[in-house]
C-alpha cells in the first residue's frame, strides 16, 4: 500500500523481507518444540497482530491463539513505564509452552511486566519471538527475544502492526517516521 507515503523517510524493511523473515523464524520455531507439545501463541495487543496472523501459518504445529492487551505508549513515540493490563488472556497455561509474540522489544518494560506477570502462573516453557527489537534503547537489561526477526537501531518506525497514535498499523511494511511528525 502506498497510504501515509509522505509521512514515511524511509523504508527500512519491505514486504518481501518480512515475509521471507516469518518463513525462517516459523521453521526455527517448529524445529524447537515436540510434534505433540502443547503450544499457546499470546499475542500481545495491539501491535503483534500481524505478525502473529503471518508467523503462526508458518509454524508447523497445532497451536491455541490468545490475546493480552498490553498498552504503555499512548500517543507519545516514549514509553510511559506504566504497563496497564488492559485485558489478560483467557487461557490457562499452567503446564503447558507458552510463546509471546510481540512487533518489538524497545525498553523491555512492557514484556518484563507480562512475563513477570504470567511466569506465576507455572506455564512449562515461556519463549518470547518478536519481530523486531531495539537493544540500544533496552532499560530491562534481561529481556530478550528467544527468536528475533530484526535488529534495527534506533529509530521510531511504524507499520507492519506498529502505530503512532494508532496510526501507520496497515502499511504492509517497517518505515521510520519522519520526525517532523512527532517532533
Ligand atoms: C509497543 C510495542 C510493544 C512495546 C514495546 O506497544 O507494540 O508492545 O510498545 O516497548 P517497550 O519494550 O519499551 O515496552 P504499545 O504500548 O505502544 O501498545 P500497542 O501495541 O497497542 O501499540
Ligand atoms: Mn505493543
Ligand atoms: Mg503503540
Amino acid at each position: 500500500n502506498t497510504i501515509f507515503a509522505d509521512d514515511i523517510k524511509e523504508v527500512i524493511i519491505d514486504e518481501k523481507a518480512i515475509e521471507k523473515r516469518i518463513e525462517e523464524l516459523g521453521k526455527e520455531i517448529t524445529a524447537s518444540y515436540d510434534d505433540d507439545a502443547d503450544i499457546v501463541m499470546l499475542c500481545i495487543l495491539r501491535g503483534a497482530i500481524l505478525f502473529m496472523a503471518d508467523l503462526a501459518r508458518e509454524i508447523d504445529l497445532p497451536v491455541v491463539f490468545d490475546f493480552m492487551d498490553v498498552s504503555s505508549y499512548g500517543a507519545s513515540t516514549e514509553s510511559s513505564g506504566v504497563v496497564r493490563i488492559v485485558k489478560d488472556m483467557e487461557e490457562n497455561i499452567e503446564g503447558r509452552h507458552l510463546i509471546i509474540v510481540e512487533d518489538i522489544i524497545d525498553t523491555g518494560r512492557t514484556l518484563k511486566h507480562v512475563i513477570d506477570m504470567l511466569q506465576t502462573r507455572d506455564p512449562k516453557s515461556i519463549k518470547v519471538v518478536t519481530l523486531l527489537d531495539k537493544p540500544d534503547r533496552r532499560v530491562q537489561k534481561k529481556i530478550d527475544a528467544d527468536f528475533n526477526g530484526f535488529e534495527i537501531p534506533d529509530e521510531f518506525v511504524v507499520g507492519y502492526g506498529l502505530d503512532f497514535a494508532e496510526k501507520y498499523r496497515n502499511l504492509s511494511f517497517i518505515g521510520v517516521l519522519k520526525e517532523k511528525l512527532y517532533k
